[in-house]
């Protein structure tokens, strides 16, 4: 008899197509699936029928699935680590670049010359304005990475190229695990110490009971003056009360992060993308081949593999 899959949203065609279709039926809607697929559905509880024996998440984080409640049904709970790294990598970089350079402001100029008819006139007014939009370069600054994961060494390796010092702490890796990555990432011995010293400071933790608002006012005073936070993590990670006191002292130059949030929108001082740090077709393929295969390998083989 075929499995049933339930499949709650964006999951790519290539990702379905490891489901053969005479052994796998799959829909996004059964009241009784042998096992779930999804990306970013909020999945509850109540939602995980008796019959479901293995869920997989086209993606990084878990904090949309009832981990506890899966462990306690004995429901094995798959995620697509690395799979969307590079997308998430490549983001980032746009990010570092969006804060240091008048990308944005600059833009937003060269709308509003959108009634100027005479080029040689609309020339001569950027010329005048252009000063306003100068940046700086990345080259010789300091990127601290919080968070050594597949996403933060990918980051951490992707900024030595661009010729900045990097320095990485991780509060979950032991020092020799961390330091598996180019002898080049300097390593941190605390928190404290990264966002004394860094330009740049990027976020890749998951959220956790330890690492929720991890980045709290403490951390927050200590930064560098001028420092450009950088979130494409999750924005439970961010004390926002806290974020917002930094901004407003001028500590913090620039928050960039993947996700609005009510009290951040409209902000100079902040950019916020609409969660697109894994939305590329390459990464979805990835995340939704690699799920797609941990379910079959599960229900075919029994085997919890979660690479
Ligand atoms: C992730 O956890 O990897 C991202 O949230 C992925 C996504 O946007 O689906």
């Amino acid at each position: 008899m075929a499995r049933q899959i339930l499949t709650l949203n964006q999951i790519s065609v290539k990702g379905l197509e490891r489901l053969p279709r005479d052994c796998y039926e799959i829909a996004s809607e059964f009241s009784h699936p042998d096992a779930i697929l999804l990306r970013s559905h909020k999945l509850k509880p109540e939602d995980i029928a008796d019959t479901v024996l293995a869920i997989a998440r086209a993606g990084a984080g878990v904090n949309n699935i009832p981990v506890a409640e899966c462990s306690r049904r004995g429901i094995p709970v798959f995620n697509s680590p690395g799979a969307n790294a590079n997308a998430v990598k490549e983001l980032v970089a746009a990010g570092m670049l969006l804060g240091s350079r008048g990308i944005v402001e600059g833009i937003q100029y060269v709308d509003t010359l959108a009634a100027m008819d005479d080029k040689a006139e609309m020339n001569k007014t950027l010329e005048a304005q252009k000063k306003q939009f100068k940046g700086s370069e990345l080259v010789g600054k300091t990127l601290g990475v919080v968070g050594l994961g597949a996403i933060g060494s990918m980051v951490a390796e992707m900024a030595l190229t661009m010729g900045m010092d990097v320095v990485g702490y991780d509060p979950a890796l032991s020092v020799e695990a961390a330091w598996r990555l180019s002898s080049e990432v300097r390593r941190a011995d605390t928190l404290s110490a990264l966002f004394a010293r860094c330009d740049y400071i990027s976020l890749h933790l998951p959220v956790l009971d330890s690492t929720r608002g991890l980045i709290n006012q403490e951390l927050l005073s200590a930064v560098k003056e001028g420092t450009c936070l950088l979130n494409f993590a999750r924005q439970e990670i961010v004390d926002e009360d806290a974020l917002v006191a930094a901004l407003d002292e001028g500590k913090l130059r620039k928050y960039i992060a993947d996700f609005p949030s009510p009290p951040l929108i409209g902000r100079d001082d902040v950019i916020l993308m609409p969660h697109i740090g894994a939305s590329t077709d390459e990464a979805e393929d990835n995340c939704a081949i690699m799920a797609a295969n941990q379910l079959k390998d599960f229900l075919e083989n029994g085997n919890i593999r979660n690479s």
